[in-house]
Order: structure tokens, then C-alpha cells, then sequence
């Protein structure tokens, strides 16, 4: 990891590690793909002001999230089968976020399961639900998630149905991978992938086997969760969640003010702004894009987490700037992952972390509650929005 200066690098590393089925999974978008690069491009655009002679030499990472005090303002989002990207995914990346201090979300559909992550971990995760067909699968699985402690539930809304993802249909991306000849070969040359993935403690949907009646294979259990989508999801689920779930709740995938609107009028405690990384309506506006009206519309008692392309400190700056509170990254830390197990995730962090610090210091800011629109080019007479932070 000694020549790894950037996410860019950890990205390298893991195309050259992991199976070409689970990579392109990771890197990959929905479609032509058009939302996944709007949400680089555009967040690339934004340009920050460049501050001199400004005392900077007590500048601070630290902040809070939901009341919660992290180093930094960002966490690590949902992600399903981090698992297979190197074995324990799961395991390795909550324990690298604990050690950071910053916090790790749990996709439903993780390899390692929620009992698996709370058992390697000392400090309270966040737990991600999607709301599916069987809702008593749902029940089921929040009750387990407040039996593990977990702080926050994040509760995804923008996969009601599938955005197809071309990358994953040509290589036969399953779990376990289908067995085609390009895999076997392929796979073949990742001796130490294989070994990480027999080692690990899950092989199969960690959250979901030995829970659904009769699907006790991955194979059975992948088809379940095919059928299980559920396109009539609406607003009276989240009402129904919030009225079983015991701890905070944040919900994730708005991209639209009238959206943002209705969570906060069902009492979200934060919403997260995100397209989920390019991955479902492809055509849907990048989410730096987005997040300024969404913010505007959001009233102050609830938080704005953003996602979407973060893939430098810069980035997080910008985002700040923008209206978020703090960022979720994803794809950063995945790279991260496969390139270095929990070592790769906490160079993410750490190269995250350094960024956001040296950025700071050229735009001329001690703390993060500091980055205000005043920060980006174009901004210098916008003020920060004043938001009243909850409990
Ligand atoms: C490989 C992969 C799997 C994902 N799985 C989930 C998931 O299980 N649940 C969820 O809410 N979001 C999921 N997401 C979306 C992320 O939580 C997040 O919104 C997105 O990755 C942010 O964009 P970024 O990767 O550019 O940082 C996934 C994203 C990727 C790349």
C-alpha cells in the first residue's frame, strides 16, 4: 500500500484482485450509465475558493452526525455483498470504520451477517433496510438489528424495482458467480481472493439464510430476492417502519425537494440524497446537482447526508458546501476493500481524512461546521443555511 496516494490507486489495485464479476459489480452503473458519470463530473466542476494568510493550524475533522461524535463527516454506506469483494468484507470494514470512529452501515444484503458484524465490533453500527415483498422478513430483521444495537436505521427507498445493470448480466454476476468458463479462468488467477472468500465466515446472504422458509441455498435465496422487489412500496411503509423501528431513522435514495418534504413531514431524523451511486434511474440528475434544492427544502430538524461520486477530500468539501451535514461514501472504501482487506478500507479513510484536512486549510477553514457555500466559487455572498440540530 506504500505507493497508494489516492482512491484512484486503491481502484487499480482491486480490478487487479478481485474476479472481473464482482469488480465490474462495484464499479459499475445502471443502463448507458449516464448518471453514474454525471455524478463525477459534476461534483468535478465545482471549483473552491482558494483562502491565504488565514490562521488554519487548529483545524478539526470532528463533528456529529444524528448527535453521534465522529472524526470526520462521513461514514461508510451500504453496500450488498461487500462480502465478495474480499472475504469478511463486512467484518473488516465495520472494524476499520470503528477504528477511524466514523460510522459503518450494514446493507440487507450483506454476506456477513448483522449478529456476525456486532459480534467482531464494540461500538453500534447502522443497519440498512429494504423493504420487501415479505414483511414480516422486514420485521423480522429490524428486530435483530435493535437486539445488535445498531444506532440509525437507513432505510433505502429507491429500489423498488431493479435498474438493470448491463456489466452484471455479461458476467453472469451471481452469488455464487455462475460458472462459465471466462469465470473459472478468471477467478483462477486470484489465489488470494479465493483464500480471503473460503476463510470468511459467510458464503452465502449472512442476513437472510436460515430466515425465509425453504431458501436455505444461495441459489434458492438469490431467486427470493428477485421476486421480492416490491414496486408497491409507498409512503405508508415509512410510516410503518417508523412506527416499529426504536432508534433513529434516515432515509436514503431522495433526490427530489418534494420527496425530501414528505420524509421530514414523516419525521425522518435525516435523509440521505443519493441516486445510489448511479446504480438505478439512470437519466436522474447527478445528486451534487440535486442537493441544493433538496437541502433548501429540507426544514432544520432533519439532517442532509449526501452520496454520490465522493472520491476525494475536495469532494467532501464541496458537498458540505452545498448543504450536507456529512457524506456517505461508498465505491471510495469498496475499492479500498478489495484491494487491501481492512487495511484497504482504512486507507480510504485515511486518505479521505487527509484530504478533507489539507483542503481545509487552502480554503481557509478550522471547522467543519465552517464550510459554508461562501467556499465554492460563485458562492462568496451565500450564507450557510442555520440548521437546529435535533434531540
Ligand atoms: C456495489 C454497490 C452495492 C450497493 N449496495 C447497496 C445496498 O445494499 N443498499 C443501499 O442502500 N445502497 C447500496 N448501494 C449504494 C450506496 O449505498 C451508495 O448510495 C453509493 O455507492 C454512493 O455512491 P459512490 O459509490 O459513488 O460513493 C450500493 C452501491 C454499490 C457501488
Amino acid at each position: 500500500m506504500k505507493n497508494v496516494t489516492c482512491i484512484e490507486d486503491l481502484r487499480v489495485l482491486h480490478r487487479r484482485r478481485v474476479p472481473r464479476a464482482f469488480f465490474d459489480y462495484a464499479d459499475g452503473g445502471s443502463y448507458s450509465e449516464e448518471t453514474l458519470r454525471a455524478n463525477r463530473a459534476d461534483i468535478e466542476h465545482i471549483r473552491l475558493r482558494q483562502r491565504v494568510l488565514v490562521d488554519v493550524s487548529s483545524r478539526s475533522l470532528a463533528t456529529t452526525i444524528l448527535g453521534q461524535k465522529v472524526s470526520a463527516p462521513f461514514a461508510l454506506a451500504p453496500i450488498g455483498l461487500t462480502g465478495m469483494q474480499h472475504g469478511n468484507g463486512e467484518i473488516l470494514a465495520a472494524q476499520a470504520a470503528e477504528e477511524a470512529g466514523i460510522p459503518y452501515t450494514l446493507s440487507t444484503m450483506s454476506i456477513c451477517s448483522i449478529e456476525d458484524v456486532a459480534e467482531a465490533t464494540t461500538k453500534p453500527f447502522w443497519f440498512q433496510l429494504y423493504v420487501i415483498k415479505d414483511r414480516g422478513f422486514s420485521k423480522d430483521v429490524l428486530s435483530r438489528a435493535a437486539e445488535a444495537k445498531c444506532s440509525a436505521l437507513v432505510l433505502t427507498v429507491d429500489l423498488q424495482v431493479l435498474g438493470q445493470r448491463h456489466r452484471d448480466i455479461k458476467n453472469g454476476m451471481t452469488v455464487p458467480p455462475e460458472i462459465r468458463l471466462a469465470n473459472i479462468i478468471d477467478i483462477g488467477t486470484k489465489p488470494a481472493w479465493i483464500w480471503g472468500i473460503l476463510k470468511g465466515k459467510s458464503k452465502t446472504f449472512g442476513n437472510l439464510a436460515g430466515h425465509v422458509k425453504g431458501m436455505e441455498n444461495v441459489n434458492s435465496l438469490a431467486q427470493w430476492i428477485q421476486s421480492q422487489f416490491d414496486p408497491a412500496l409507498s409512503w405508508k411503509d415509512v410510516e410503518w417502519i417508523k412506527n416499529i423501528w426504536p432508534g433513529k431513522l434516515i432515509i436514503k435514495g431522495i433526490l427530489d425537494p418534494e420527496d425530501a418534504k414528505m420524509a421530514v413531514k414523516l419525521g425522518a431524523d435525516a435523509i440521505v440524497v443519493s441516486n445510489h451511486g448511479g446504480r438505478q434511474l439512470d437519466g436522474a440528475p447527478s445528486t451534487i446537482s440535486a442537493l441544493p434544492g433538496v437541502a433548501q427544502a429540507v426544514g432544520s430538524d432533519t439532517e442532509v447526508l449526501f452520496d454520490g461520486g465522493i472520491r476525494t477530500g475536495a469532494d467532501l468539501v464541496r458537498a458540505l458546501a452545498l448543504g450536507a451535514r456529512a457524506c456517505l461514501i461508498g465505491r471510495a472504501y469498496v475499492y479500498g476493500l478489495g484491494a487491501g482487506g481492512r487495511a484497504g478500507v482504512s486507507k480510504a479513510i485515511e486518505i479521505l481524512k487527509n484530504e478533507l484536512s489539507v483542503t481545509m486549510a487552502l480554503t481557509g477553514t478550522n471547522r467543519v461546521a465552517d464550510i459554508g457555500p461562501n467556499i465554492i466559487v460563485g458562492g462568496e455572498t451565500k450564507k450557510k443555511p442555520t440548521r437546529k440540530r435535533k434531540g
